[in-house]
């Protein structure tokens, strides 16, 4: 397990992400040839659906993990996928002007502290008549029910036991930022966006199994277990995941469901 992103693991268990964003993707209505860019393409399997949908456009993915980048181009090389790219990228600092038709970003954005740079330079890379649509964690503002899943939940209530909160000590302050649909509502109008849509959409992820269940948590939440011992992080998550099975137990075959929910957001330039 490692203190950092472990694309293998990512790959392999990102299957709740892929589902969501494949659902975003159907909802862009691409016409094929647009230039896209996606915003911490991470692995890169979602980068490669949206480079099988325009095949008279192209698509690159970025990243700030120097190790997802290396993965996605030796799993999508451009041999084999000529419409797209990866290079290393980081969002609060991208180098574009008005390239770009479509700019996605998945499961990514609430990773960085300042989403109204990051938002600046998505508005500065896209071409006039541009769009952008991303799904991201969130919360709600009345409630402070966070999008996730009852597995967050879980989690949150692991992270508060006596024998692992020690670790989790001002945690917040170091994570990443997580706003609610009207703060994100705000952010994109202050940096000259119309947004068209900002809602939660819902999915019942179905993990085959506990490995698989405990994989995904893995894969996904270094930021939590890095906080934790290394020899210590197996018996975090598994006490995670067996907290979820109490409340939400296998289903006769074994498989898990989550409910999860994010939001996503669709948006142009504003007209000046
Ligand atoms: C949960 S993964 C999502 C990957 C992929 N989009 C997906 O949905 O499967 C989050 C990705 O965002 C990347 N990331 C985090 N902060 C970033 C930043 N400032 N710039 C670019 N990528 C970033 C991480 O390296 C990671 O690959």
């Amino acid at each position: 397990m490692t203190d950092t992103w472990d694309p293998e693991d990512y790959h392999k268990h990102s299957y709740p992400q892929y589902t969501f964003a494949l659902g975003l993707i159907g909802r862009l209505g691409l016409d094929g040839d647009e230039r896209i860019l996606d915003i911490g393409c991470g692995d890169g399997k979602i980068t490669a659906q949206l480079a099988a949908r325009v095949s008279n456009g192209f698509v690159l993915g970025i990243d700030s993990s120097g190790e997802m980048i290396a993965f996605a181009k030796n799993m999508f090389p451009r041999s084999a996928y000529p419409n797209l790219s990866f290079r290393y990228g980081d969002a609060v600092n991208l180098p574009f002007s008005q390239e770009f038709d479509v700019i996605v970003a998945f499961a990514s954005l609430h990773w960085t502290a300042d989403l109204a740079t990051v938002l600046q330079g998505i508005k500065s890379s896209l071409a006039p008549g541009g769009r952008f649509a991303a799904q991201l964690m969130a919360k709600r503002f009345t409630t402070q029910e966070r999008s996730g899943s009852p597995l967050h939940q879980a989690r949150r209530e692991i992270m508060a036991r006596p024998a692992w909160r020690p670790y989790f000590r001002g945690f917040k302050k170091q994570g990443s930022v997580v706003y609610s649909a009207d703060e994100y509502e705000r952010l994109l109008r202050d940096a000259g966006f119309s947004p068209y849509r900002v809602e939660f959409v819902a999915e019942d992820v179905t993990h085959p199994g506990i490995d698989e269940l405990k994989g995904f948590a893995r894969a996904t939440w270094h930021r939590y277990t890095s906080r934790v011992p290394a020899e210590s992080r197996d018996a975090f998550l598994d006490e995670v995941v067996q907290r979820f099975i109490e409340q939400y137990p296998p289903d006769r075959s074994g498989q898990i469901h989550v409910h999860m929910k994010i939001l996503e957001v669709e948006a142009t330039v504003s007209d000046d």
